[in-house]
């Protein structure tokens, strides 16, 4: 696995993402849908495993799950699992802070 920084520090992070708001990410040409989440920062493969639309359109519920705009399955940010297994687990990545940055590894 590779570590990328992805910005200066959690503060920057905070400045610039939204709230549950999915942002798309394209670190090292793959595409990924992060989520600020509390004091949380979540990163899941942007590309639905369902049928490939975009995660980063959808929105978050209130189980902390990201949506896909298209059927709408419910994707664990954490786990990765669809609630329901109707589809195959999205993959997740592992984000870190270190004192020079926020780390995404892929
Ligand atoms: S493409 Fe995401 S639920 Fe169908």
């Amino acid at each position: 696995m590779q570590w990328v920084k992805i910005f200066t520090g959690s503060a920057e992070a905070d400045k610039r993402l939204v709230e549950n708001k999915p942002q798309l990410l394209i670190v090292e040409g793959k595409r990924i849908c992060l989520v600020k989440r509390g004091a949380d920062f979540l990163a899941v493969n942007d590309r639905c495993p369902h049928n490939g639309e975009s995660l980063s359109k959808g929105l978050v519920n209130f189980a902390g799950e990201i949506v896909c705009p298209w059927h709408g399955h419910q994707f664990n940010l954490k786990t990765g699992r669809e609630f329901q297994e109707r589809s195959p687990d999205v993959d997740c990545y592992p984000i870190k802070a270190d004192e020079d940055g926020l780390y995404i590894g892929i």
